[in-house]
């Protein structure tokens, strides 16, 4: 089992160790790290934020373990040497196309959350994202209007990109509470019209999964209102980037959440994917032993879960996060003092007893 661990910038390398730390204490047999470089720290080592040593790592690999990539002095670099574009660089190379985040609430942390405890509590979700398509990756451009400069961008989805995602989140629901809610603006927009003709198509594979269609600004409502009545949730590229990152403010603190990006390939073990904390470098904390490591622990246990084939393990390392979250040990992004290895520490020792 091979696993790219690629750490990043700012706060990625804090929060990455913290997470190997609690992969160390699972002592599997048979594991081999790579370390890679990318981001901004890429940049200034190798000239580029995806040198292609490490894409070629991370093609090798049965998994990779992202930390985060960013840094405000790569800010004036032209946008495609900016630390940024690794990631989303990463995504289209490895086709990356399925981006699962799951979003649920922690028990003791119900207080945190923006909304009403009681409805903190219900929430447990998961948004399925298409990740390789969508206006992200349409034509694009400027040009001269009547009324000045003009900025625009094509959205479009083909009937294969839908397919793929839609199964995706089809098998997702039916390990599940089995509701699957397809999230458009089929109202408006042909893109949506035929995302959601294709997801009825391939509902028919799945009479076990209840099907139902939102368009996104009632679901960005309801996701404030009551998140509690989503189980998965399958969107496009850019409708899920927003609703994801509302899911993730709704459970309390971006530092809990991680996320799997999946693609088609299967290794022995499980399927390919890349895994990473939904959260940035947050320069703001960086080098001050502030950052929740949760979140990569979190992605951690995804990588487990679905590379690995480790399910055991995987749930051994959600269950060693809740007991430590619902303990007196927390970051200061949770109203407590502990630091990133102090958080770190109590994992791997809650971890080693159970
Ligand atoms: P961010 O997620 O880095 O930080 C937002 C806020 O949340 C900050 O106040 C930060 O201190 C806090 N925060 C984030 N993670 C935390 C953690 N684990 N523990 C405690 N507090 C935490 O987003 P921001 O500030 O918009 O972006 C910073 C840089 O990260 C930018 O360069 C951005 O492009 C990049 N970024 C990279 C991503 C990636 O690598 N996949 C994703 C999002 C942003
Ligand atoms: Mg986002």
């Amino acid at each position: 089992m091979k696993i790219a661990v690629l750490p990043g910038d700012g706060i990625g390398p804090e929060v990455t160790a913290q997470a190997l730390r609690v992969l160390e204490a699972l002592s599997l047999p048979g594991l081999t790290l790579f370390e890679g470089d990318v981001g901004a720290v890429a940049y200034r080592r190798h000239g580029h934020p995806l040198p292609p040593e490490t894409l070629e790592m991370a093609r090798a690999a049965d998994a990779v373990l992202f930390g985060a990539v960013g840094d405000f002095s790569c800010d004036d670099l032209p946008r495609h040497l900016r630390p940024e574009q690794a990631i989303l660089g990463l995504r289209a190379e490895l086709t990356l196309f399925a981006n699962l985040r799951p979003a649920a609430g922690f028990p003791g942390l119900e207080d945190l959350s923006p909304l009403k405890p009681e409805i903190a509590r219900g929430i447990d979700l998961l948004v399925v994202r298409e990740l390789n398509g969508d206006v992200y990756f349409g034509d694009k451009g400027e040009r001269d209007s009547a009324g000045g400069r003009e900025g625009w961008d094509a959205m479009s989805y083909n009937e294969a990109e839908v397919r793929r995602i839609a199964h995706t989140a089809f098998r997702a629901a039916q390990k599940r509470r089995k509701k699957l809610t397809s999230v458009d603006k089929a109202n408006v927009l042909e893109t949506s019209r035929i995302w959601r003709e294709t997801v009825i198509e391939i509902a028919a594979e799945y009479p076990d999964v209840e099907l139902e269609h939102m368009y996104v600004d009632n679901a960005a409502m309801q996701m404030c209102r009551s998140p509690g009545q989503f189980d998965t949730i399958v969107t496009g590229n850019l409708f899920g980037d927003i609703l994801s990152d509302q899911a993730s403010a709704v459970v309390g603190s971006i530092g809990l959440l991680a996320s799997a990006s999946l693609g088609e390939r299967q290794t022995e073990f499980g399927t390919f994917g890349l895994y990473e904390p939904i959260h940035g470098s947050a320069p703001d904390i960086a080098g001050q032993g502030k950052a929740n490591p949760v979140a990569a622990v979190l992605s951690l246990a995804m990588l487990l879960r679905h590379s690995l084939g480790r399910e055991e393990e995987a749930n051994r390392v959600e269950r060693a996060v809740a007991q430590v979250l619902a303990s007196e040990t927390r970051g200061g992004d949770l109203g407590g003092t502990a630091s990133t290895s102090e958080i770190g520490d109590a994992i791997v020792s809650t971890l080693l007893t159970i």
